[in-house]
């Protein structure tokens, strides 16, 4: 089955609304043709921080999709410093990043919240990009697949196989990430064959074989290619090459490939 790419920016805590807004523009002029278009392919998505998205959407237009880096799982209420669906869905964001490493390394996040944040996103009628991924230590002690398959279960316990066409999944080595450390193209094909298989152990194959998986972890201009090449890396999730409008592009280019 042939998914559409798809090229992911995670901006983590950079750009003001100023800064997002010129870095949108600059983005622009490197791929003036860059509608999402599954024929073609890639989609293009963004996840500012929240003070920026309103400015990422003014100036993107139809041009790429824009996501929030975390969503709670309640509609309103005494959570200071959260955010909801209704406040996101309101600003017109399609996607929610979710569970990212360093969200759980640093914010206390677990399989329970990555899973009560992910059916409130769903509910809403938001898209999920859910991220998975083992540390150094794990990968060396030899539970990478321990990790990965505890991770997917629990992060998606009671999610429905219809639900799931709403679901992406991100495969992103803790090592990996902003370290500029890759994983092989080997190495990440085999995590997201796994992957793939055990989507289709819990929905089924061709439930599986719908569900797009992005790699992230120093993704980059040069190394894009090779990865986007293996045949269950579906695209990819990029923090720092993303907030470089030509690399970004460039891994855009290679999507397209
Ligand atoms: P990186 O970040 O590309 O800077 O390694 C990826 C991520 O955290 O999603």
């Amino acid at each position: 089955m042939s998914r559409c790419k798809l090229i992911a920016g995670n901006w983590k805590m950079n750009q003001t609304a100023s800064q997002a807004g010129t870095l949108i523009q600059a983005l622009k002029a490197e791929f003036p043709a860059c509608n999402s278009c599954c024929s073609q392919g890639p989609d293009v998505l963004v996840f500012p921080p929240f003070t920026s998205i309103a400015a990422v959407l003014q100036e993107a237009g139809t041009c790429l999709q824009v996501g929030a880096q975390n969503v709670h799982w309640a509609s309103s209420g005494a959570y200071t410093g959260e955010i909801s669906t209704a406040m996101l869905k309101e600003l017109g964001v399609s996607y929610v990043l979710i569970g990212h490493s360093e969200r759980r390394q640093y914010f206390g996040e677990s399989d329970e919240t990555v899973n009560r944040r992910l059916h409130a996103a769903l509910k809403a009628g938001l898209k999920a990009v859910v991220c998975i991924g083992e540390t150094e230590q794990e990968r060396q002690l030899g539970l990478t697949n321990c990790v990965l398959e505890h991770q997917l279960r629990w992060g998606l316990n009671q999610v429905s196989a219809t639900d799931m066409q709403q679901v992406v999944i991100a495969y992103e080595p803790v090592w990996a990430i902003g370290t500029g450390k890759t994983a092989s193209n080997a190495d990440a094909q085999a995590a997201h064959a796994f992957i793939r298989s055990l989507l289709g152990t819990l929905y089924g194959q061709s439930c599986a074989e719908a569900v797009r998986i992005l790699y992230g972890g120093s993704m980059n201009a040069g190394n894009a290619a090779g990865l986007l090449a293996q045949p269950d890396i579906d695209g990819g999730l990029i923090g720092g090459a993303s907030l470089k409008p030509a690399d970004f592009a460039s891994i855009i280019r290679a999507a397209k490939q």
